[in-house]
Protein backbone atom coordinates (compact mmCIF):
# COMPACT_ATOMS: atom_id res chain seq x y z
CA UNK A 1 0.00 0.00 0.00
CA UNK A 2 1.39 3.06 -0.68
CA UNK A 3 1.67 5.68 2.32
CA UNK A 4 -0.99 8.26 1.88
CA UNK A 5 -3.33 5.31 1.41
CA UNK A 6 -1.90 3.71 4.32
CA UNK A 7 -2.29 7.08 5.84
CA UNK A 8 -5.62 7.43 4.94
CA UNK A 9 -6.47 3.90 6.18
CA UNK A 10 -4.69 5.19 9.84
CA UNK A 11 -7.14 7.80 10.16
CA UNK A 12 -10.32 5.56 8.98
CA UNK A 13 -9.67 3.08 11.76
CA UNK A 14 -8.62 5.48 14.61
CA UNK A 15 -12.25 7.57 13.91
CA UNK A 16 -12.99 4.15 13.96
CA UNK A 17 -12.18 3.33 17.13
CA UNK A 18 -13.13 6.46 18.37
CA UNK A 19 -10.31 8.66 17.97
CA UNK A 20 -9.07 11.54 15.49
CA UNK A 21 -5.93 11.33 13.45
CA UNK A 22 -4.14 14.55 12.55
CA UNK A 23 -1.38 14.93 10.02
CA UNK A 24 1.05 17.84 11.44
CA UNK A 25 3.87 19.64 11.01
CA UNK A 26 5.53 20.21 7.59
CA UNK A 27 3.37 18.06 5.22
CA UNK A 28 0.74 21.04 6.41
CA UNK A 29 3.27 23.81 6.15
CA UNK A 30 4.24 21.94 2.94
CA UNK A 31 0.50 21.30 1.60
CA UNK A 32 -0.44 24.93 2.05
CA UNK A 33 2.64 26.12 -0.14
CA UNK A 34 1.75 23.01 -2.89
CA UNK A 35 4.86 21.90 -2.47
CA UNK A 36 4.49 17.57 -1.89
CA UNK A 37 6.23 16.33 1.95
CA UNK A 38 7.56 13.26 2.43
CA UNK A 39 7.29 13.72 5.93
CA UNK A 40 4.13 12.16 6.49
CA UNK A 41 3.56 12.38 10.62
CA UNK A 42 0.50 11.85 12.47
CA UNK A 43 -0.99 12.81 15.63
CA UNK A 44 -3.61 10.85 16.56
CA UNK A 45 -6.11 11.79 19.28
CA UNK A 46 -8.82 10.16 21.79
CA UNK A 47 -7.39 6.83 22.18
CA UNK A 48 -5.40 5.05 24.31
CA UNK A 49 -2.03 3.73 23.34
CA UNK A 50 -2.69 0.44 23.58
CA UNK A 51 -5.28 0.66 21.27
CA UNK A 52 -3.55 2.58 18.55
CA UNK A 53 -1.05 0.16 18.74
CA UNK A 54 -3.37 -2.35 18.19
CA UNK A 55 -4.93 -0.39 15.01
CA UNK A 56 -1.37 0.00 13.47
CA UNK A 57 -0.62 -3.56 13.82
CA UNK A 58 -3.41 -4.35 11.57
CA UNK A 59 -1.80 -2.44 8.68
CA UNK A 60 2.24 -3.49 9.05
CA UNK A 61 4.65 -3.74 11.55
CA UNK A 62 4.87 -1.49 14.63
CA UNK A 63 8.26 -0.50 16.28
CA UNK A 64 9.10 2.32 18.68
CA UNK A 65 11.22 5.25 17.50
CA UNK A 66 14.29 4.93 19.23
CA UNK A 67 15.01 8.56 20.07
CA UNK A 68 11.66 10.31 19.45
CA UNK A 69 9.79 9.72 22.74
CA UNK A 70 7.34 6.73 22.17
CA UNK A 71 7.05 7.57 18.51
CA UNK A 72 5.82 4.51 17.18
CA UNK A 73 6.65 3.69 13.41
CA UNK A 74 5.39 0.91 10.94
CA UNK A 75 8.15 -1.03 9.62
CA UNK A 76 9.00 -0.47 5.45
CA UNK A 77 7.52 3.11 5.87
CA UNK A 78 8.47 7.15 6.40
CA UNK A 79 4.82 7.45 8.47
CA UNK A 80 5.63 8.54 12.43
CA UNK A 81 2.95 8.18 14.66
CA UNK A 82 3.12 9.76 17.83
CA UNK A 83 -0.04 10.64 20.49
CA UNK A 84 -0.27 14.30 21.83
CA UNK A 85 2.25 14.86 24.73
CA UNK A 86 3.73 17.29 27.19
CA UNK A 87 7.25 17.90 27.70
CA UNK A 88 9.44 19.79 29.95
CA UNK A 89 12.68 20.00 29.61
CA UNK A 90 14.82 18.50 32.08
CA UNK A 91 18.68 19.07 31.08
CA UNK A 92 21.07 20.57 28.45
CA UNK A 93 21.09 17.83 26.14
CA UNK A 94 17.87 17.89 23.09
CA UNK A 95 17.27 14.46 24.21
CA UNK A 96 17.04 15.72 28.09
CA UNK A 97 12.98 15.75 28.40
CA UNK A 98 10.17 14.65 30.34
CA UNK A 99 7.51 13.74 27.97
CA UNK A 100 4.47 12.26 29.40
CA UNK A 101 1.68 10.77 26.28
CA UNK A 102 -1.90 12.52 27.07
CA UNK A 103 -4.53 11.39 24.41
CA UNK A 104 -7.08 13.78 26.11
CA UNK A 105 -4.56 16.55 25.64
CA UNK A 106 -6.58 19.62 23.56
CA UNK A 107 -5.22 20.39 19.98
CA UNK A 108 -4.19 23.76 21.03
CA UNK A 109 -2.47 22.16 24.09
CA UNK A 110 -0.56 20.23 22.19
CA UNK A 111 0.58 21.90 19.20
CA UNK A 112 1.95 24.78 21.94
CA UNK A 113 4.56 23.12 22.08
CA UNK A 114 5.80 23.15 18.58
CA UNK A 115 8.26 25.59 17.24
CA UNK A 116 7.01 27.98 14.82
CA UNK A 117 3.28 29.00 14.05
CA UNK A 118 4.27 27.75 10.73
CA UNK A 119 5.02 24.27 11.68
CA UNK A 120 2.06 24.36 14.05
CA UNK A 121 -0.47 23.57 11.52
CA UNK A 122 -2.53 20.34 11.88
CA UNK A 123 -4.49 18.64 9.01
CA UNK A 124 -7.82 16.05 8.94
CA UNK A 125 -7.03 14.20 6.08
CA UNK A 126 -10.33 12.40 6.14
CA UNK A 127 -12.28 16.00 6.16
CA UNK A 128 -9.36 17.68 4.77
CA UNK A 129 -10.12 20.53 7.75
CA UNK A 130 -7.15 22.37 8.59
CA UNK A 131 -6.67 23.34 12.42
CA UNK A 132 -4.51 26.39 13.11
CA UNK A 133 -4.67 27.43 16.49
CA UNK A 134 -2.27 30.00 16.36
CA UNK A 135 -2.48 31.96 13.49
CA UNK A 136 0.21 29.66 11.19
CA UNK A 137 -1.97 29.97 8.30
CA UNK A 138 -1.58 33.83 7.61
CA UNK A 139 2.05 33.89 9.01
CA UNK A 140 2.82 31.88 5.71
CA UNK A 141 0.66 33.65 3.32
CA UNK A 142 2.70 36.91 4.18
CA UNK A 143 6.17 35.06 4.89
CA UNK A 144 6.77 35.50 8.81
CA UNK A 145 8.62 32.96 10.72
CA UNK A 146 6.97 33.46 14.33
CA UNK A 147 7.66 31.25 17.36
CA UNK A 148 4.59 29.85 18.97
CA UNK A 149 4.78 30.30 22.88
CA UNK A 150 7.19 32.29 24.74
CA UNK A 151 7.38 30.28 27.83
CA UNK A 152 8.21 27.06 25.28
CA UNK A 153 9.95 27.70 22.30
CA UNK A 154 13.80 28.56 24.14
CA UNK A 155 13.59 24.97 25.46
CA UNK A 156 15.26 23.85 22.07
CA UNK A 157 18.32 25.78 21.13
CA UNK A 158 17.99 24.55 17.58
CA UNK A 159 15.44 26.09 17.03
CA UNK A 160 17.45 29.49 16.60
CA UNK A 161 19.16 27.49 13.43
CA UNK A 162 15.76 26.17 12.60
CA UNK A 163 14.07 29.65 12.21
CA UNK A 164 16.85 30.98 10.04
CA UNK A 165 16.99 27.76 7.69
CA UNK A 166 13.20 27.79 7.21
CA UNK A 167 13.26 31.70 6.93
CA UNK A 168 15.89 30.97 3.67
CA UNK A 169 13.79 28.00 2.42
CA UNK A 170 10.06 29.96 2.70
CA UNK A 171 11.96 33.39 1.48
CA UNK A 172 10.29 34.75 5.08
CA UNK A 173 10.77 37.20 7.38
CA UNK A 174 11.40 36.70 11.16
CA UNK A 175 8.60 37.94 13.47
CA UNK A 176 10.93 40.79 15.87
CA UNK A 177 9.37 39.16 18.69
CA UNK A 178 10.89 36.12 17.33
CA UNK A 179 14.61 37.27 16.70
CA UNK A 180 14.25 39.14 20.05
CA UNK A 181 14.24 35.74 21.71
CA UNK A 182 16.73 33.87 19.94
CA UNK A 183 19.21 36.81 20.70
CA UNK A 184 18.66 35.17 24.25
CA UNK A 185 18.98 31.75 23.39
CA UNK A 186 22.55 29.61 24.40
CA UNK A 187 23.37 27.76 21.12
CA UNK A 188 26.96 26.63 22.68
CA UNK A 189 25.79 23.17 23.80
CA UNK A 190 24.14 22.30 20.59
CA UNK A 191 26.29 19.27 18.80
CA UNK A 192 27.78 20.48 15.79
CA UNK A 193 26.04 17.71 13.80
CA UNK A 194 22.43 19.05 14.49
CA UNK A 195 23.40 22.93 12.99
CA UNK A 196 25.36 21.17 10.47
CA UNK A 197 22.37 19.60 9.20
CA UNK A 198 20.09 23.08 9.21
CA UNK A 199 22.71 24.63 7.47
CA UNK A 200 22.79 22.15 5.02
CA UNK A 201 19.11 22.28 4.16
CA UNK A 202 19.34 26.05 3.86
CA UNK A 203 22.10 25.82 1.07
CA UNK A 204 20.56 23.32 -0.41
CA UNK A 205 16.90 23.75 -0.65
CA UNK A 206 16.64 27.29 -0.54
CA UNK A 207 17.08 30.01 -3.25
CA UNK A 208 18.81 32.37 -1.23
CA UNK A 209 21.07 30.66 1.11
CA UNK A 210 22.56 34.06 2.22
CA UNK A 211 19.25 34.82 4.39
CA UNK A 212 20.56 31.83 6.81
CA UNK A 213 23.05 33.70 7.60
CA UNK A 214 21.49 37.35 7.53
CA UNK A 215 19.06 36.46 10.09
CA UNK A 216 21.81 35.04 12.66
CA UNK A 217 23.09 37.98 12.06
CA UNK A 218 20.25 39.63 13.38
CA UNK A 219 19.68 37.59 15.96
CA UNK A 220 23.53 37.69 16.84
CA UNK A 221 23.92 34.23 16.79
CA UNK A 222 26.65 33.69 14.20
CA UNK A 223 29.78 34.23 17.48
CA UNK A 224 29.65 30.48 18.08
CA UNK A 225 29.18 27.73 14.90
CA UNK A 226 30.09 30.91 12.59
CA UNK A 227 32.59 32.81 13.84
CA UNK A 228 34.96 32.95 10.91
CA UNK A 229 31.76 33.95 8.36
CA UNK A 230 31.13 36.89 10.98
CA UNK A 231 35.02 37.94 10.62
CA UNK A 232 33.99 38.88 7.25
CA UNK A 233 31.78 41.94 8.13
CA UNK A 234 33.20 45.13 7.00
CA UNK A 235 36.29 43.45 5.98
CA UNK A 236 36.24 46.22 2.72
CA UNK A 237 37.10 45.59 -0.83
CA UNK A 238 37.85 47.69 -3.60
CA UNK A 239 34.50 49.29 -4.87
CA UNK A 240 36.13 49.08 -8.52
CA UNK A 241 36.50 45.21 -8.57
CA UNK A 242 33.46 45.03 -5.66
CA UNK A 243 30.47 47.22 -6.33
CA UNK A 244 28.61 44.75 -3.72
CA UNK A 245 30.46 45.82 -0.51
CA UNK A 246 32.19 44.49 1.92
CA UNK A 247 33.31 40.52 2.08
CA UNK A 248 30.31 39.36 3.94
CA UNK A 249 27.84 40.29 1.46
CA UNK A 250 30.08 39.57 -1.67
CA UNK A 251 29.98 35.78 0.31
CA UNK A 252 26.28 36.21 0.41
CA UNK A 253 25.66 37.51 -2.99
CA UNK A 254 28.14 34.70 -3.91
CA UNK A 255 26.23 31.36 -2.22
CA UNK A 256 23.06 32.96 -3.91
CA UNK A 257 24.33 32.79 -7.05
CA UNK A 258 26.22 29.30 -6.42
CA UNK A 259 22.17 27.88 -5.12
CA UNK A 260 21.18 28.69 -9.22
CA UNK A 261 24.19 26.50 -10.54
CA UNK A 262 24.17 23.36 -7.97
CA UNK A 263 21.83 21.33 -9.51
CA UNK A 264 24.52 21.45 -11.93
CA UNK A 265 27.29 20.55 -9.42
CA UNK A 266 28.30 17.40 -9.06
CA UNK A 267 28.59 17.52 -5.35
CA UNK A 268 26.12 20.23 -4.55
CA UNK A 269 26.64 19.93 -0.69
CA UNK A 270 30.52 20.80 -0.56
CA UNK A 271 30.11 23.15 -3.83
CA UNK A 272 27.83 25.40 -1.52
CA UNK A 273 29.97 24.99 1.65
CA UNK A 274 33.15 25.94 -0.67
CA UNK A 275 31.31 29.20 -1.85
CA UNK A 276 30.74 30.01 1.78
CA UNK A 277 34.21 29.70 2.76
CA UNK A 278 35.97 31.03 -0.51
CA UNK A 279 36.93 34.04 0.85
CA UNK A 280 37.73 33.92 3.87
CA UNK A 281 42.05 34.55 3.45
CA UNK A 282 40.50 37.91 3.02
CA UNK A 283 40.16 38.17 6.73
CA UNK A 284 43.79 38.19 6.86
CA UNK A 285 44.95 39.39 3.47
CA UNK A 286 43.21 42.84 2.87
CA UNK A 287 45.51 45.57 3.27
CA UNK A 288 45.90 49.17 1.28
CA UNK A 289 48.51 49.47 -1.37
CA UNK A 290 49.22 52.52 -3.57
CA UNK A 291 45.73 53.81 -1.95
CA UNK A 292 43.77 50.85 -3.08
CA UNK A 293 42.06 47.83 -1.50
CA UNK A 294 43.93 44.22 -2.22
CA UNK A 295 44.01 40.73 -0.95
CA UNK A 296 46.81 38.97 -2.57
CA UNK A 297 47.28 35.41 -1.82
CA UNK A 298 43.76 35.54 -0.27
CA UNK A 299 43.37 32.08 -2.12
CA UNK A 300 46.15 30.18 0.19
CA UNK A 301 45.52 31.93 3.42
CA UNK A 302 41.59 31.25 3.32
CA UNK A 303 42.65 26.88 3.52
CA UNK A 304 43.35 26.73 7.09
CA UNK A 305 40.67 29.38 8.00
CA UNK A 306 37.90 27.36 5.55
CA UNK A 307 39.15 24.22 7.78
CA UNK A 308 38.44 25.79 10.58
CA UNK A 309 34.85 27.26 9.90
CA UNK A 310 34.20 24.29 8.57
CA UNK A 311 35.59 21.69 11.44
CA UNK A 312 33.42 23.29 13.47
CA UNK A 313 30.54 21.93 11.92
CA UNK A 314 31.87 18.28 10.58
CA UNK A 315 34.91 16.15 10.53
CA UNK A 316 33.90 14.61 7.06
CA UNK A 317 37.15 14.52 5.42
CA UNK A 318 36.06 14.56 2.09
CA UNK A 319 33.85 17.70 2.82
CA UNK A 320 36.88 19.17 4.30
CA UNK A 321 39.63 18.23 1.57
CA UNK A 322 37.00 19.51 -1.17
CA UNK A 323 36.59 22.98 0.38
CA UNK A 324 40.32 22.87 0.98
CA UNK A 325 41.23 22.31 -2.90
CA UNK A 326 38.15 24.77 -3.89
CA UNK A 327 39.38 27.81 -1.88
CA UNK A 328 42.76 27.02 -2.96
CA UNK A 329 41.84 27.10 -6.27
CA UNK A 330 39.08 28.93 -6.94
CA UNK A 331 41.08 32.19 -8.26
CA UNK A 332 42.55 30.71 -11.29
CA UNK A 333 39.82 29.40 -13.83
CA UNK A 334 38.69 33.34 -13.83
CA UNK A 335 42.28 34.72 -14.25
CA UNK A 336 43.18 32.28 -16.84
CA UNK A 337 40.42 32.89 -19.04
CA UNK A 338 40.76 36.27 -18.38
CA UNK A 339 44.69 35.88 -19.67
CA UNK A 340 44.13 33.39 -21.95
CA UNK A 341 46.08 31.43 -20.52
CA UNK A 342 48.44 28.45 -22.46
CA UNK A 343 46.80 24.99 -22.36
CA UNK A 344 49.59 23.24 -20.13
CA UNK A 345 48.50 25.75 -17.42
CA UNK A 346 44.48 24.95 -17.86
CA UNK A 347 45.62 21.33 -17.53
CA UNK A 348 47.72 21.60 -14.81
CA UNK A 349 44.87 23.43 -13.01
CA UNK A 350 42.10 21.02 -13.55
CA UNK A 351 44.35 18.06 -12.92
CA UNK A 352 45.28 19.74 -9.03
CA UNK A 353 41.12 20.23 -8.96
CA UNK A 354 39.00 17.79 -6.75
CA UNK A 355 36.24 18.22 -9.14
CA UNK A 356 36.88 20.65 -12.58
CA UNK A 357 33.35 20.79 -13.37
CA UNK A 358 32.39 22.13 -9.79
CA UNK A 359 35.30 24.53 -9.80
CA UNK A 360 34.66 25.99 -13.29
CA UNK A 361 30.79 27.03 -11.47
CA UNK A 362 32.21 28.36 -8.40
CA UNK A 363 34.28 30.54 -10.44
CA UNK A 364 31.40 31.40 -12.25
CA UNK A 365 28.80 32.16 -8.81
CA UNK A 366 32.25 34.01 -8.01
CA UNK A 367 31.91 36.56 -10.98
CA UNK A 368 28.09 36.80 -10.37
CA UNK A 369 28.37 37.83 -6.69
CA UNK A 370 30.23 40.90 -7.97
CA UNK A 371 26.99 42.18 -8.91
CA UNK A 372 27.97 41.12 -12.64
CA UNK A 373 28.21 37.74 -14.36
CA UNK A 374 30.86 36.07 -15.81
CA UNK A 375 31.14 36.55 -19.26
CA UNK A 376 30.02 33.72 -22.07
CA UNK A 377 33.41 33.97 -23.63
CA UNK A 378 35.30 33.25 -20.08
CA UNK A 379 33.03 30.19 -19.66
CA UNK A 380 33.35 29.16 -22.95
CA UNK A 381 37.05 29.41 -22.68
CA UNK A 382 36.91 26.93 -19.13
CA UNK A 383 34.57 24.55 -21.31
CA UNK A 384 36.59 24.03 -24.11
CA UNK A 385 39.99 24.01 -21.79
CA UNK A 386 38.40 20.91 -19.97
CA UNK A 387 37.24 19.47 -22.29
CA UNK A 388 40.98 19.76 -23.98
CA UNK A 389 42.02 18.05 -20.32
CA UNK A 390 39.53 15.01 -20.13
CA UNK A 391 41.17 14.21 -24.25
CA UNK A 392 44.73 15.00 -22.79
CA UNK A 393 44.35 12.66 -20.29
CA UNK A 394 43.13 9.85 -22.45
CA UNK A 395 46.41 9.85 -23.87
CA UNK A 396 48.55 7.00 -23.32
CA UNK A 397 50.78 8.75 -20.26
CA UNK A 398 54.32 7.81 -18.49
CA UNK A 399 53.06 4.93 -15.67
CA UNK A 400 55.17 3.77 -12.84
CA UNK A 401 55.41 0.64 -14.70
CA UNK A 402 57.47 1.93 -17.67
CA UNK A 403 60.01 3.21 -15.23
CA UNK A 404 59.90 0.52 -13.46
CA UNK A 405 60.69 -1.42 -16.89
CA UNK A 406 63.47 0.90 -17.61
CA UNK A 407 65.08 -0.16 -14.19
CA UNK A 408 63.77 2.30 -11.62
CA UNK A 409 62.99 1.13 -8.27
CA UNK A 410 59.45 3.06 -6.47
CA UNK A 411 61.23 5.97 -4.47
CA UNK A 412 60.86 9.70 -3.64
CA UNK A 413 62.59 9.87 -6.96
CA UNK A 414 60.35 7.66 -9.27
CA UNK A 415 57.71 10.02 -7.53
CA UNK A 416 59.62 13.08 -9.14
CA UNK A 417 59.96 11.69 -12.49
CA UNK A 418 56.54 10.80 -12.63
CA UNK A 419 55.57 14.28 -11.57
CA UNK A 420 57.84 15.59 -14.72
CA UNK A 421 56.33 13.25 -17.20
CA UNK A 422 52.65 14.30 -15.95
CA UNK A 423 54.10 18.09 -17.11
CA UNK A 424 55.73 17.08 -20.35
CA UNK A 425 52.07 15.31 -20.88
CA UNK A 426 50.71 18.65 -20.17
CA UNK A 427 52.90 20.43 -22.43
CA UNK A 428 51.75 18.20 -25.47
CA UNK A 429 54.64 15.63 -25.63
CA UNK A 430 53.95 11.89 -26.85
CA UNK A 431 54.44 9.42 -24.46
CA UNK A 432 57.27 7.93 -26.01
CA UNK A 433 58.67 11.47 -26.63
CA UNK A 434 58.74 11.99 -23.08
CA UNK A 435 59.89 8.96 -21.50
CA UNK A 436 63.20 9.45 -24.15
CA UNK A 437 63.21 13.08 -22.09
CA UNK A 438 62.61 11.99 -18.42
CA UNK A 439 65.18 9.12 -18.87
CA UNK A 440 67.92 11.76 -20.00
CA UNK A 441 67.05 14.18 -17.43
CA UNK A 442 67.01 11.98 -14.81
CA UNK A 443 69.93 9.37 -16.26
CA UNK A 444 72.79 10.37 -13.51
CA UNK A 445 70.55 9.54 -10.85
CA UNK A 446 69.33 5.82 -11.57
N1 LIG B 1 9.54 20.59 15.71
C1 LIG B 1 9.62 21.54 16.71
N2 LIG B 1 10.83 21.87 17.27
C2 LIG B 1 11.95 21.27 16.84
C3 LIG B 1 11.90 20.29 15.83
C4 LIG B 1 10.67 19.98 15.27
O1 LIG B 1 8.61 22.09 17.10
N3 LIG B 1 13.13 21.60 17.39
C5 LIG B 1 8.21 20.24 15.16
C6 LIG B 1 7.70 21.23 14.13
O2 LIG B 1 6.31 21.29 14.28
C7 LIG B 1 8.07 20.57 12.80
C8 LIG B 1 7.88 19.10 13.13
O3 LIG B 1 8.29 18.98 14.50
O4 LIG B 1 7.23 20.97 11.75
C9 LIG B 1 8.70 18.18 12.27
O5 LIG B 1 10.08 18.53 12.34
P1 LIG B 1 11.09 18.29 11.15
O6 LIG B 1 10.79 16.99 10.50
O7 LIG B 1 12.46 18.53 11.66
O8 LIG B 1 10.81 19.50 10.17
P2 LIG B 1 9.68 19.77 9.12
O9 LIG B 1 8.86 20.90 9.62
O10 LIG B 1 8.95 18.53 8.72
O11 LIG B 1 10.51 20.37 7.91
P3 LIG B 1 11.44 19.64 6.83
O12 LIG B 1 10.82 19.98 5.52
O13 LIG B 1 12.77 20.32 7.04
O14 LIG B 1 11.50 18.17 7.13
Amino acid sequence: MDEWKLTMEIAARVKAAGGRAYLVGGFVRDKLLGRSSKDLDIEVYGIEPAALCLVLSELGEVFEKGASFGVLGIRHTDIDIAMPRRERRSGMKHTDFDVSVDPYLSNREASRRRDFTVNAMMYDPLTEEIIDNWGGRSDLERGIIRHVADDTFGEDALRVFRGAQFAARLDAEIAPETIAICKTMQVGYLARERVYEELCKALLKADKPSVFFRVLRKMEQLDVFFPEIKALISVEQNPVYHPEGDVFEHTMQVLDAAAKLRDQAKFPAEFMLSALVHDLGKIVCSRIKDGRIVSYDHENAGIPLARRQLKRLTDNRKVLDYCENMVALHMKPNVYARGNSAVKKTRQLFDESVCPEDLILLSQADSDGKGGRICEDSLQYLQERLADYRLCMQKPMITGADLLAAGYAPSEKMREMLARAKQLHFAGLEKQQALRQILAEFQQDR
